[in-house]
């Protein structure tokens, strides 16, 4: 391995900053010795309704896996990411929106956030939600999205956010399962100058024969495109505020009451919905964005990621707003209408923190300083990373030129499942690696074990894990517990299995390796292999498909996708469109294979299994070592995989 290159703590940031390096150790042994103390002490940064007096019931048992925080406090979502900054903050920016178009940005003040969220609250019971309803939400980045995700918990329902970017196929998939009653969305959303369906998605969608719970349809006009309407169950958002009252009482919670489900891919099956539960979540979300990002006072944060995936619910909307501080919302993408967009946005909003993902780092670093052409980003102070592991190449480039060498890096290592950042440097307190997530947070306490689940000491590889609860986890798989248990508790008994392999260092460093599961990685978007050969195979031509990942420059991952067509079915340029135009039908322009490799058979053991181990080889063009291929059921069929690999463009 290279010389890794150390960066001191930057003093500057250290003077100031929440929590220093001894301050790191001393929290940090404190909370795992006596998680219970300290998880009493910094639960108080919520305001409860009625405090609660139990602080922790977790169990890792085979068997018996559960998870309760907080468990008889109670607590409202809304009352702390609004209602309390009311009387200090009202008239301070919660949240700054900047559109896909420059010259469009509105800012809600926290009274006005409060509002709005009061009188959509308002809107979504006079169209029937009650507590415990479940209501999806389809949404472009417009405040309206955070509006509504707060309006759910002001009311007590339980918001499912599906990516704007799903295909209708997978939005319906994602309300069957989650039995939604209400579905929010827009005419259209706006991303890179181009318009995005989302009504008329949800049109589609709930055509589907399957879907059966959905009542109402509320409807943001964001462009004014022309859409169907159904009079009896769409609804105007603005007609629906319009008579609505700004007061709404917020509701009661449990800490254990469902706040979200987010629905996230996994090596087998359909998706799983993730379940995040009030308390224990809000307290995590707002306790890790204070620290991570080092919060302060009049502090502008710029998180990049979409409201659709966990980074834009515990980073975008719940901790920023836990804290009072002030929230960017971007509509449109780092690079649009040029090369230097994200760092115009950092100087247009004096943005003192921002929180990206390598993919957009790696997408600007390809076009060197045009990325920070006539900008001065002098207002940043600390700079994230999140979503997949940053190469050394990448945090350098994002450190010297958008940083200015001046900004400590954050490289967050976390998951939809860990609610929050589980791994991360804080930056007045940890010393940085490029590459290297550095830490674990309070309260989180991983291990590597080998493949047998034997916990491996010091500097070493292998699969991580983590020992404890922490209250950020979730509670559940939305109606399959055994599933939950299946997934995350089974491989190793008692612990709590990431998916991911790490090495640490000799200076107790993790440093995340990738997964060790058949999940991929394409621009920081988690896709199981297992769901693209679904679609792959209800292809009517399609007999078979395998699909592994491969190194790309940018976007971490492509797709590769081996397949066997029925017989009789002959390959065309007509159907390698075909099928890459079925694949985004089916789950969305995310899931298209990049690499369609046409073959008569796959290599498979006498039991029928697929050996993914030799397809990945073979797709990444590293055949020298191809292990045993003896226990093939027909060794043949590797060579001339190999031979066909070479027309693979
Ligand atoms: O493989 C890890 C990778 O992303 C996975 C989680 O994906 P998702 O649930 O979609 O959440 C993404 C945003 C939190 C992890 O299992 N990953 C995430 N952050 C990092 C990372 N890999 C390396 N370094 C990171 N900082």
């Amino acid at each position: 391995m290279s010389e890794v290159h150390v960066y001191p703590v930057n003093q500057a940031i250290a003077d100031t900053a929440h929590i220093t390096e001894d301050k790191y150790r001393e929290m940090y042994q404190q909370s795992v010795i006596n998680p219970e103390g300290f998880w009493r002490e910094h639960g108080q940064i919520l305001d409860w309704i009625k405090p609660f007096s139990k602080v922790k019931n977790t169990s890792f048992d085979t068997g018996h896996v559960n998870v309760n925080w907080f468990e008889d406090g109670t607590l409202n979502v809304s009352v702390n990411c609004l209602d309390r900054h009311l009387a200090t903050r009202g008239d301070q920016p919660a949240i700054i929106w900047e559109g896909d178009d420059p010259t469009d940005d509105a800012t809600l003040t926290y009274n006005e956030l409060h509002e709005e969220v009061c009188k959509f609250s308002n809107a979504l019971k006079s169209q029937g939600v009650r507590k415990g309803d479940v209501v999806c939400l389809y949404m472009p980045m417009v405040a309206e999205a955070a509006i509504a995700m707060l309006a759910c918990t002001r009311i007590g329902a339980v918001h499912t956010i599906v990516f704007g970017g799903f295909s209708p196929e997978a939005l319906a998939g994602r309300i069957v399962d989650s039995n939604a009653k209400v579905v929010v969305t827009a005419d259209e959303g706006v991303r890179a100058g181009r318009a995005v369906p989302l009504k008329k998605n949800v049109d589609a969608a709930l055509a589907n024969e399957n879907v059966t719970s959905v009542e109402k349809v509320l409807v943001l006009k964001r462009t004014g495109g022309t859409v169907e309407w159904d009079s009896a169950r769409d609804v105007w958002w603005h007609e629906a505020t319009a008579v609505a009252s700004a007061n709404c009482e917020p509701e009661e919670m449990n800490a254990e009451d469902p706040l979200f489900i987010l629905y996230t891919s996994g090596s087998t099956g359909k998706p799983k919905g993730v379940l995040h539960t009030t308390g224990g979540y809000l307290v995590y979300a707002t306790m890790t964005f204070k620290y991570v990002f080092d919060y302060q006072e009049g502090d502008i944060y710029w998180c990049t990621a979409d409201v659709g995936w966990i980074t834009g619910h515990s980073y975008l909307v719940y901790g920023p707003l836990a804290n009072g501080a002030t929230t960017l919302l971007f509509e449109g993408v780092p690079n649009y209408p040029s090369t230097s967009r994200m760092s115009e946005v950092v100087d247009k909003h004096n943005v003192s923190i921002l929180y990206t993902a390598p993919t957009a780092i790696r997408a600007l670093m390809a076009k060197g300083n045009e990325a920070i052409k006539g900008t001065s980003r002098s207002s940043l102070r600390i700079m994230g990373s999140v979503g997949e592991p940053i190469n050394p190449e990448a945090w350098e480039w994002y450190h010297r030129t958008i940083g200015d060498s001046r900004c400590p890096i954050v490289d967050t290592w976390w998951q939809t499942e860990t609610g929050g950042i589980l791994i991360t440097p804080l930056p007045g307190a940890t010393a940085l690696k490029p590459g290297s997530a550095t830490r674990p947070f309070f309260g989180v306490q991983p291990a590597i074990v080998d493949n047998m689940g034997n916990i491996l000491e010091g500097a070493t590889e292998g699969n991580l894990v983590m020992v404890d609860s922490w209250p950020g986890q979730m509670r559940t798989l939305w109606g399959d517990h055994e599933r939950f248990e299946q997934t995350y508790f089974s491989t190793f008994q008692g612990m709590y299995f990431t998916g991911d392999g790490a090495r640490r260092d000799e200076d107790g460093y993790y440093w995340i390796t990738g997964r060790v599961d058949d999940v991929l990685n394409i621009s920081g978007h988690r896709m199981g292999t297992a769901e693209i050969e679904s679609a792959l195979v209800a292809f009517d031509k399609i007999a078979e498909a395998a699909i592994v990942g491969v190194p790309h420059d940018i976007k971490g991952q492509a797709i590769y996708a081996y397949i066997t067509l029925n017989d009789g079915e002959i390959p065309s340029a007509e159907l390698h469109k075909e099928v890459k135009d079925w694949v985004r039908k089916e789950i969305g322009p995310i899931a298209t294979p990049d690499f369609l490799h046409w073959t008569d058979a796959l290599p498979k053991t006498r039991s029928g299994k697929i050996m993914r181990r030799i397809l990945r080889k073979i797709a990444t063009g590293d055949t020298s070592t191809l292990g045993d291929t003896s226990t093939l059921a027909d060794p043949s069929v590797v060579d001339k995989l190999i031979e066909e690999k070479q027309k693979i463009m």
